[in-house]
């Protein structure tokens, strides 16, 4: 995470690049929906001339309003969370989730053919951030786990390229024990940073989550992720991702458009069907920069905009940075996409929306104008209920002096109806420049034997809001000392 310091300074070298394409954002968001307003009547009028039958008696099966295909891999879904040295929930029921230590060291064990790594940078050592702590050890075995695959099987790195001042012992370990690395200048691409992290394993197993290349990621900053099995559809269609950030590792120029090959099926408008732990799920992925995303994909702004219009009784966010502006950019520049899409949904259609949003050493305090704004669209009487709270990792002596840890670093939502586990901060940078992806799970609930991600999300949240580490955000909080 010292990186993002890196980030700011050399977007701010950048900044200039960023202003002249950009129109006023305020209508935008209308005009988008307007946009799609249009769109999709003109696509029901074309499909309703084209495809009469679907009004006859018969109802149409479902493959034939031309949803992404099916698959009938048996996958199986597993939420993982990282929860912070010394961090005590006293919620009933308790939620415990495997950790992300353990589905890494699970999908080490898994692999046989191949591992496929997307990430920011790499720190998974007490000799890469100077420190001499117990709790590294995690990270130093997933680091000798993945140098002793490097040997036998096919280990593909694709990393943000490092600068100067950042460490680099763990990417030479892995090349010098047979990984593939390729970086990806995203400074050069698009003046942002590849701030992914998945792998994929075997093209059949994958995680994706908040949780960085770095032993802090695994035991002293709080993270969630998914890790899914024996899914070879999502892999496949993950592994695009991978490769579009590997091919751009070798050519260093943005293709445009996309060779066909790296297009896919699976969108918001036609997710893939697959069974998740046997409950029939709709599911895809989405990608940020717009420039990353090749024919077919949503753009990670597009998928979080269109869940949120889609809930109807609630919406829980929780995101470590929260801001209506890009944060990076010189000349300020202020990007309501998403806080305006959460004012609407409250007002609109009466959703409660509830935001969780990380306080730390490092956070910026600009954000806080903007999030008492958001908490003031508060009023009972009026069905309008919008409310913020900030999450705060407590830190003994001793663990203060880990550089950048002690932070709620979770990036995800979760609605009535939907599960979105990200990689974004939430800030107008994340969607326009920086790589990013995001998984969406759409399940019924009432078809399932167990509970679905969902579900498992929503206790997270519930858990994480009503826990002693958060603290309601009002007009009138005083946040002296409190991160
Ligand atoms: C999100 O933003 C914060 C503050 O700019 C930064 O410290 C953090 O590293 C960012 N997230 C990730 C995953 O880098
Ligand atoms: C994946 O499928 C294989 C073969 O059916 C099975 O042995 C294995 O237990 C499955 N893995 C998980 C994590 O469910
Ligand atoms: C598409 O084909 C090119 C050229 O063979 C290859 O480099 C690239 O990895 C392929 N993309 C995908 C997503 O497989
Ligand atoms: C979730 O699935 C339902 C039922 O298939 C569908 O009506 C809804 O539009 C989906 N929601 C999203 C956000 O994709």
């Amino acid at each position: 995470m010292k990186t993002d310091i890196a980030y700011d300074q050399l977007v701010n070298v950048e900044g200039r690049k960023q202003d002249d394409k950009k129109a006023p954002m305020y209508p935008r968001c209308v005009l988008a929906l307007a946009t799609l307003a249009t769109v999709l009547l003109a696509a029901m009028a074309v499909y309703n001339l084209l495809s009469p039958g679907v009004t006859s008696s018969h109802p149409a099966p479902s493959s034939s309003l031309r949803k992404g295909e099916s698959c009938s891999d048996p996958c199986k879904i597993v939420v993982v969370e990282s929860i912070p040295e010394g961090l005590k929930f006293n919620s009933t029921p308790p939620t415990a989730h495997p950790s992300i230590f353990q589905a890494w060291l699970s999908l080490v064990a898994e692999a046989r053919s191949s591992v496929d790594i997307a990430s920011f940078y790499w720190t998974l050592t007490n000799k890469d951030t100077g420190t001499s702590e117990p709790t590294a050890y995690q990270g130093e075995t997933i680091l000798k786990e993945l140098a002793e695959l490097s040997g036998k099987l096919s280990v593909r790195i694709a990393v943000n390229t490092p600068q100067q001042s950042q460490p680099q012992d763990d990417l030479s370990l892995l090349s010098d024990s047979g990984a593939d690395i390729r970086t990806v200048n995203m400074r050069e691409l698009t003046s942002g940073v590849l701030h992914t992290k998945f792998w994929v394993v075997d093209k059949k197993h994958i995680f994706i989550g908040s949780a960085n290349m770095d032993w802090r990621s695994l035991t002293q900053v709080k993270e969630l992720g998914v890790v899914v099995y024996n899914c070879s559809c999502l892999a496949a269609d993950l592994g695009k991702i991978f490769e579009a950030y590997w091919f751009l590792g070798e050519s260093q120029s943005i293709p445009s458009p996309w060779p066909t090959n790296f297009s896919t099926l699976y969108n918001k408008d036609t997710p893939l069907q697959v069974p998740l732990n046997n409950t029939p799920a709709s599911v895809y992925l989405s990608s940020s920069p717009p420039s990353f995303c090749a024919a077919g994909r949503t753009q990670d702004l597009q998928s979080i905009l269109s869940v949120m219009d889609d809930a109807q009784s609630f919406i829980y966010i929780a995101v470590m940075n929260y801001l209506p502006t890009m944060e990076f950019s010189h000349p300020k520049r202020y990007w309501a996409d998403i806080d305006t899409q959460l004012r609407r949904v409250a007002y609109e259609k009466r959703v409660k929306v509830r935001l969780l949003i990380s306080c730390w050493a490092s956070t910026q305090p600009v954000m806080f104008p903007f999030l008492k704004s958001l908490a003031s669209v508060y009023e009972p009487k009026s069905k309008l209920d919008i409310q913020v709270r900030l999450f705060v990792v407590p830190a003994s002596p001793k663990q203060e002096e880990i550089p950048f840890a002690r932070v709620n670093h979770n990036k995800y939502m979760v609605t009535d109806k939907i599960a979105y586990i990200g990689t974004s901060n939430w800030s107008g940078d994340y969607f326009e420049h920086t790589a990013g992806s995001a998984l969406v799970v759409n399940q019924t609930a009432s078809q399932s034997l167990e509970p679905t991600v969902q579900s498992q999300l929503k206790a997270v949240f519930e858990r994480d809001w009503s826990s002693d580490y958060s603290t309601p955000l009002t007009q009138h909080s005083n946040l002296k000392g409190l991160c």
